[in-house]
Order: structure tokens, then C-alpha cells, then sequence
């Protein structure tokens, strides 16, 4: 080889010396991630252009050996030609190249060959077009060598015939390598150009290639041809180029053909490296939210296939893959499921969250989720909210937020855009504290680590003049806050009894109003614990006691003389059956039967526990002569106590519950007393019919029944209805023949629809058809809600392979959202009449009730012996 050449070919192998026109003002890159710059997206990727920052050495050879060759051929089409008046050195037209190279090679066989094989050249820039307009074209466009360019190597003369073997001994060696990228290249080329340019054939090559991309598999025959015309190719040299940034706008859809790129989620680093085949990218356009993750190039020279926004939503939307994982140091954090499109929402489909660890969720909402919410919360968030205490407890939702609070003080050099992304971030999570507020109310604020975290919030918010809009927000928190803790303050202190007769739970004493008084952790309640030989002590303590401490106490003050681990407490129901209270187990008064009691007994001695001679009596109740009360004021009264006694249950009771509350160390008396008085009802009206003798006056009260049932509907309290309806289809009453024979038809087809609306079948259709027409207010079937609880808890795993099975948080948000619909406009009832109301309003308060079915039924007999046939 010559000194000259030799020297020319050192230059191009060293490779940094002939740089292809990307210098770092092209491309910002993140070799040590920071991944808050802003990316350089080339939108418009230029074909003519090369996709490597300097050429291959390989392709430098390549070139090299080309040019040796045509330089030496003295008939060669590389001359100097004048164009335009301007000395142009060695260059030739593509045709002439083209015919060139079919000649010297026996593998190339067609015109559109050499000139892919060309094109390979044109994508390193070791060829280019003398304007730099065109990528390589058979056609009469002028090319030359990147060395006979100005500014470039040297020009030099004919080859001396050493150079020209070496040429020749490569060119044999290595044509068939670039014979073999010219399909590539060509592909490369057409899918740079505007769509419109592409032309019919290419459309075809570009389809036939994308027939092999795993990411399109699942895609129609169709959709692959629309998508031919739309894909853009994208190349980047360098390592450390940042495609788009966490946080931006999603403007595109990516397929990775070559090279890796890294997932940065701020303040983890990088999470995940994906490789050649993975795509990336389609969650923020599917749900038009802000990009999760930054991405980084690995390595240099990636190449790309990049679909964008618009035609993503025209093309791919609707039939994107239904499920996406997303991945953390090889492990599922969060999978997405495409769902259709919901009433009111602005996007065609959406992805929602089906399975994620508890912190890769919060992420999700804050990062992706929040601000977006027009007309309403995020079905995400409130779901989130409404169940988060089952798979994140406060302190650790309360801690994660505080952690993206102070992200700030984790980074040192700020640049703008950094302080930008973190003012956000910190106004999401402001934003956050104040859905939470708003879909779990007082709740939030009972928490000590809730009410610290909001304090400091709000100091920092003060501090900080970039969140001066956000102020008024955590004012209003602060306000909502005080008012809590005031009232807290007043009602401080509250007294409940649980009397010894049975009666139905009731406020002993406390500054409060009687009505809508919500039952606290640490209001006290005064109940009796009996033994084994119905001697009995009387206990006051905090609702949210443990069943183990009550009965240690009991037994200390009724001198069991044993010690704890021999001991338990029980309930024992007036029908004799015992069921025992786990240790950990809380607000254990409230949850006792209407007539079942509680005792401390012996473990190895459950079986000699008898209930006391007075569960089988009814309770106490004011004694009245039903006949005289107006049947609407009863419904009336009836309803506003039930709706105060609704108004105070939290959803959260409903988890509590369901869960168990031992689980969260949280009680539930306010859903029990709701509960004990669905029962209290149904056995009133069974008590009240078969404790009456007379056959007229039992006609009677069945007739004022059904009509209560009435107005109950009439007035939305489907709680109420389906208790008196229960209550009159119960065995006892359901067999007094004689007492129905004597009911109006008229009145007995209106019982017939009652019962037809309680009926479970097909898991209470007619009443969920029914109840599904009605707006708020409304008191639903208690029980139901409760079924549909347990139904999700128990046919759902909580947890699916460590991630929190989040489609079952779903569907318990969603009843607990029932509850909220149900009250979300208040009671405003017109009075029936004002005459009698203190009465009324005391009777309805605590019915006379037994709730032994067996003891009912004897007395059913003894009114209405049954017929001998
Ligand atoms: P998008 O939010 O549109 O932009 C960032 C992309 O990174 C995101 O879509 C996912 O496609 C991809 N990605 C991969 N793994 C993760 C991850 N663990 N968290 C967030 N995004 C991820």
C-alpha cells in the first residue's frame, strides 16, 4: 500500500476523525445518567444522511476498496464533473454506479442489489450525495467518497497497483458481506423518508419485514400494511442519548430493532434494560399521561422504529395489546390491562391497573395519574384510596409520600428543568393528600402520623414560593383538619352502654347530639361479661379494647382464678350456639347478637356454657299499642334513625369487616349497631305478630306491616323494607294460615311483589335492577353490600406472584363507593305529621325483640296451633 494510502487509511481507521455530521450539539446525552435533559427527538429523520457517527471500520474499507477500484479503472464513471458551473471532484451518477458494480460482481444480480449495496455506504457517510439531498438512487443523482470531498482526505492519484491488489483481494473477500446489508439498508432508507414518498414496492419490502417483529405479532394482516407507510426509522450513535424524559408528553411509540436502552425512574436509577425486540412507550399515550420513565440509550448506534402519537391513536389503540408489564430488575411491579372506554372519559381506552407491588402503584398514580381527572377522580386513585389500608398501612403511604416530598434534597446542582420536574412531582403529592382527604374524610385525619405529615406539608408549602398556588389546597386540608379535631375535642369522652336487657346500643351520656353520632375507637362502653354460672361483672372500657385484656379483666373481677392462655371469651346467642372472640379481636360489644351475651370461660369447659333464662324473653321495649301509631310516621322515624345510624358507618368498616378487623386493629362498631338493627327490625315485626293472641288484631298488624314496608320503599330505605318484608316471610309468621286467609288480596299481591323484590335469586337481580334506577338518598340493603364484600375477598386472592391483586381492590372500592353514592345528597324528608313524634321516635328506637327462631316458633304455635287435616 502506499505511504499516502496508508496514512489515508490509518486516518479512517482511528474513526473518530471523519465524524458523520452528529457532533454533541446534535444529540444530548446522559453517559452518567441525569436524566432530566430535555431529549432531541430527530423527528424527521433524513435519508440522505448517515445513521453512524463515523463510519464501521468495515464499511471504511469497503469504501476505500470501491473507490481504489474505480479510481483506478481509467474508464470509470468517477470523474470530475462541473455542475452548475462548480468543479465537483470523483464523483459519478448512481446509475453508472450501480452499472459498475453489477459488472464487477458475479453475486449481484439485480440493479436494485447494488443499489442497497451502495446505500450501505450512503448510511456510514463513505458515500454521499454531492448536495446531500438524496440517499443512494439509481438514478442520475451525483455521489462521491467522503475522502474526495472538500475539507475531507487528501485527493489522491491513480492507486499504485499494490493498493489496487489490496483492493481487489478485499473486494473478493468482503463484497458479499455488503451484499448481504443491502436489503437492510434499503429497508433503513424508505423507512426514513415521508410516508407519502414511499412507493408501492417499498411499502411491500417494508411489509414483508414487519412480518418478523415479535412486538407486531399479535397484529392483523391490515394493521402491518397501515403501519408500513407510518413507521419511522430512527438511529442513535451515541450511548447516553436520551430518547424522551419522565415526566414529558408522550409523543411516540418505540420498537427497539437494535441495541439496548435503559428504563431511569427518578430516584431508583435504572430499573430496566431492554433489548432488541422490546417496545416501550404506549402507556402515556394510551392513557395520555406523562412518560413514567426516562429513556437512555446503552449502547451506541441504537436503532429504532418509532410510530407517533397520532397515528398510534388511529391505528394502534384500539387494538394494542390488551396486557402490559412493566418490569423492575427482572420482576413484574406493575401489570395494566386495556380497558374499554368509560362514560365521560375523554380517551378511547385506557390502561388500568391490575396487579402492582404497593409502591410502584403510588408511583404510577403520582407519576402518570394525578392533574388529569376532569369531571371527577381517577377511578385509580379512588379505588387506591378507598383500599390502600389492606396492602399499604398509613405510616407507609404517609412515609412514601413524604420520601417524593423531599426528593429535592437527594440532588445537588439543580438545573431548571431538575427543579421544574420537582416542584411538580411536590405539587402531586399535595394534590394527592387532598383526594385522600376527600375520598376517606375523617378517616385520614384519625391517624397521628396523617395529621404530622399534613403539618409539615403545609409549612413546607409556605416556605416555598414556587408552590404558592398550591397553598390555598393546603389550607383548605388544614381547615378540614381543625374541624375534625374540634369536633373530636367535643365529642371526647362519649359513654355508650350495651344494657343488660339486650337493648340496641345507645349513648349513655356526652355532650353529644343523639343523632348522627359516630361511634370512636376510644369512646367507652359499659357491657356485662358473665361465667359459667350467669354471675356477671359490669366493665367499662375504650371500643377498641382487645378481646384479651376484656377478658382478663373480667375474669380478675369474677375471680376465675386461671390464667389467660386457659381462657376465652365467648358469645354466647340466645339459641345457646357460642362462638369464641380471637385475642387480637376488637369492638367486641358492639358485635354481639341482639340477644347473645358475653362470657369469659374455662377453654376445655365451652361446651357447659347455657344462655341465661332472659335471652329467650324478648328485650326491653317501650310498650305501646301499635294500633294507635300512624304506619307513615312509623316508616318516617324509622328511616331518619336508620339513615343517622347509615351516616355514621365508614367504608372502611365494610374492609374491616370483610378482612377481619383484628387484621387492622380498627373497630367497626358503627357497621355492627347498623347491622344488629337490620336484625332488631326483622325479629320486631316476627315478635310483635306472634306475641298477639287476637286473631283480628294479628290481621291487623300484618296489614300495617306490609303498608310499612310501603312507605320504607317510598321513602328509600331498602334496609328497612327488606327487614319488615323478611320479618313477614319468616317460618313463624309465613305459617299463621289463619291470620293470612284474612288479608285483602290487594294487600297480599302487594306482599307477593314485596317478596318477589327480595327474592335472591340469581344473586338479587330484582332488587339490583330496582335499587340501580334510584337516586341518593337512599339506605341500601345492608347485607348485600356486605355479600358482595366477602364474595370479592374470598373468591380473589389478595396477593397474585407478590404483586397486590389490584382487580380485587376494584371490586370492594366499588361497593364501597355504593355506600357513598347512597348518601351523597341528604335525607330531606317531609314530616307526615308532627303530632305524635316523641313517642314515635322513642318506640322505634328499641323494639321488643326476640331473636330465638325456635322460642318464635312455639309461641306462632301457640297462637295458631297448626290445623289437624
Ligand atoms: P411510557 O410511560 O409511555 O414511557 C416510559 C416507558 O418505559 C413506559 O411507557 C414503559 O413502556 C417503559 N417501562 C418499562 N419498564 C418500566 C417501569 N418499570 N416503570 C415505568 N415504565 C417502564
Amino acid at each position: 500500500m502506499s505511504n499516502k494510502n496508508k496514512e489515508l487509511m490509518n486516518d479512517i481507521f482511528t474513526n473518530c476523525k471523519l465524524k458523520n455530521g452528529f457532533g454533541p450539539s446534535v444529540q444530548q446525552t446522559a453517559a452518567a445518567p441525569s436524566p432530566t435533559k430535555r431529549p432531541l427527538s430527530p423527528d424527521h429523520p433524513n435519508p440522505a444522511l448517515p445513521i453512524t457517527e463515523t463510519p464501521s471500520p468495515a464499511m471504511s474499507r469497503m469504501g476505500w476498496a470501491l473507490r481504489t477500484l474505480l479510481v483506478a479503472d481509467n474508464s470509470s464513471c468517477l470523474k470530475d464533473r462541473k455542475v452548475s458551473g462548480k468543479l465537483i471532484r470523483k464523483c459519478a451518477p448512481g446509475t453508472e454506479l450501480v452499472d459498475w458494480l453489477v459488472n464487477l460482481a458475479p453475486i449481484v444480480h439485480t440493479r436494485a442489489q447494488a443499489a442497497g449495496m451502495w446505500q450501505a455506504l450512503v448510511e456510514e457517510g463513505v458515500l454521499t450525495h454531492v448536495n446531500k439531498e438524496q440517499p443512494f438512487k439509481d438514478k442520475c443523482f451525483l455521489y462521491r467518497f467522503r475522502l474526495d470531498e472538500e475539507g475531507g482526505a487528501p485527493a489522491v492519484g491513480i492507486p499504485q497497483a499494490e493498493d489496487q491488489h489490496a483492493a481487489n483481494e478485499h473486494i473478493r473477500e468482503a463484497l458479499s458481506a455488503l451484499f448481504q446489508r443491502g436489503p437492510d439498508a434499503t429497508l433503513r432508507m424508505i423507512l426514513r423518508k415521508p410516508s407519502h414518498e414511499r412507493t408501492s414496492e417499498e411499502l411491500e419490502l417494508v411489509f414483508e419485514e414487519l412480518v418478523h417483529i415479535a412486538a407486531l405479532s399479535h397484529l392483523s394482516t391490515s394493521i402491518k400494511r397501515e403501519l408500513s407507510s407510518i413507521f419511522v426509522f430512527e438511529a442513535h450513535a451515541q450511548a447516553g442519548t436520551i430518547l424522551f424524559n419522565q415526566g414529558d408528553e408522550g409523543r411516540s411509540w418505540y420498537i427497539l430493532l437494535k441495541g439496548s436502552v435503559d428504563v431511569v425512574i427518578h430516584g431508583k436509577g435504572t430499573v430496566a434494560t431492554l433489548k432488541t425486540g422490546d417496545d416501550f412507550g404506549k402507556l402515556a399515550l394510551i392513557n395520555d399521561a406523562p412518560r413514567a420513565a426516562t429513556i437512555v440509550l446503552k449502547e451506541n448506534n441504537c436503532h429504532l422504529l418509532r410510530v407517533d402519537k397520532e397515528h398510534f391513536n388511529r391505528i394502534l389503540r384500539d387494538v394494542e395489546a390488551n396486557t402490559l408489564r412493566l418490569q423492575e430488575h427482572g420482576k413484574d411491579v406493575l401489570v395494566l390491562e386495556r380497558v374499554a372506554k368509560q362514560r365521560g372519559q375523554h380517551s378511547a381506552f385506557k390502561y388500568t391497573v391490575m396487579s402492582g407491588t404497593p409502591a410502584k402503584m403510588l408511583e404510577h398514580l403520582l407519576e402518570t395519574r394525578l392533574g388529569q381527572s376532569v369531571g371527577g377522580m381517577d377511578p385509580f386513585l379512588d379505588d387506591f384510596l378507598l383500599t390502600h389500608i389492606v396492602f399499604m398501612p398509613v405510616v407507609q403511604l404517609v412515609d412514601e409520600l413524604a420520601n417524593y416530598f423531599h426528593c429535592d434534597t437527594h440532588e445537588d446542582a439543580q438545573t431548571p428543568e431538575d427543579r421544574e420536574y420537582i416542584v411538580n412531582f411536590k405539587k402531586r403529592v399535595i394534590q394527592f393528600m387532598q383526594k385522600w382527604v376527600m375520598a376517606v374524610r375523617h378517616a385520614a385525619f384519625e391517624e397521628p402520623s396523617v395529621c404530622d405529615f399534613i403539618e409539615d406539608l403545609a409549612a413546607e408549602v409556605e416556605a416555598d414560593p414556587d408552590l404558592n398556588e398550591e397553598t390555598s389546597i393546603v389550607h383548605n386540608v388544614l381547615t378540614q383538619m381543625a374541624r375534625y379535631q374540634e369536633d373530636r375535642n367535643q365529642n371526647a369522652g362519649q359513654k355508650w352502654k350495651l344494657p343488660p336487657n339486650g337493648q340496641p346500643i345507645c349513648l349513655f351520656s356526652g355532650n353529644a347530639t343523639p343523632s348522627k353520632t359516630v361511634i370512636r375507637p376510644d369512646d367507652d362502653i359499659i357491657f356485662r361479661v358473665y361465667c359459667a354460672d350467669h354471675t356477671y361483672c359490669t366493665l367499662r372500657f375504650p371500643m377498641h379494647t382487645t378481646a384479651e385484656l376484656i377478658k382478663a379483666c373480667a375474669a380478675d373481677k369474677l375471680q376465675l382464678n386461671r390464667g389467660p392462655e386457659d381462657l376465652c371469651l365467648v358469645e354466647v346467642r340466645s339459641n345457646g350456639e357460642r362462638s369464641v372472640f380471637k385475642d387480637n379481636d376488637v369492638s367486641i360489644p358492639t358485635g354481639l347478637s341482639l340477644n347473645g351475651r358475653l362470657f369469659v370461660s374455662v377453654k376445655d369447659h365451652l361446651d357447659a356454657l347455657t344462655q341465661l333464662q332472659e335471652q329467650e324473653c324478648p328485650t326491653e321495649g317501650v310498650d305501646i299499642d301499635l294500633e294507635i301509631l300512624s304506619t307513615k310516621e312509623l316508616a318516617y322515624h324509622i328511616t331518619l334513625f336508620e339513615w343517622d345510624l347509615f351516616y355514621a358507618v365508614h367504608e372502611y368498616e365494610l374492609l374491616y369487616h370483610t378482612f377481619g378487623r383484628h387484621h387492622f386493629g380498627k373497630i367497626t362498631a358503627n357497621l355492627d349497631v347498623f347491622l344488629r338493627r337490620f336484625n332488631e327490625v326483622q325479629y320486631w315485626i316476627v315478635t310483635e305478630l306472634v306475641s298477639t293472641p287476637s286473631l283480628s288484631k294479628r290481621v291487623g298488624l300484618v296489614r300495617k306491616f306490609i303498608k310499612l314496608a310501603a312507605y320504607c320503599k317510598e321513602y328509600q330505605n331498602l334496609n328497612a323494607f327488606f327487614a319488615v318484608v323478611m320479618g313477614l316471610s319468616n317460618m313463624a309468621v309465613s305459617r299463621l294460615q289463619q291470620t293470612w286467609e284474612k288479608i285483602p288480596s290487594k294487600f297480599r299481591k302487594i306482599f307477593q311483589e314485596f317478596e318477589a323484590l327480595i327474592d335472591p335469586s340469581r344473586n338479587h337481580r330484582a332488587y339490583r335492577v330496582f335499587v340501580g334506577k334510584l337516586q341518593p338518598p337512599l339506605i341500601p340493603f345492608m347485607p348485600l353490600l356486605l355479600k358482595d364484600m366477602t364474595f370479592a375477598h374470598e373468591g380473589n386472592k389478595t396477593s397474585l406472584d407478590g404483586l397486590v391483586n389490584f382487580e380485587k381492590m376494584h371490586m370492594m372500592a366499588q361497593t364501597m363507593r355504593t355506600i357513598r353514592f347512597c348518601r351523597s345528597r341528604s335525607l330531606g324528608l317531609e314530616p307526615p305529621s308532627p303530632k305524635s313524634e316523641g313517642e314515635v321516635r322513642s318506640y322505634i328506637s328499641s323494639f321488643r325483640v326476640i331473636d330465638n327462631q325456635r322460642v318464635l316458633t312455639a309461641m306462632s304455635q301457640k297462637v295458631e296451633p297448626t290445623r289437624k287435616l
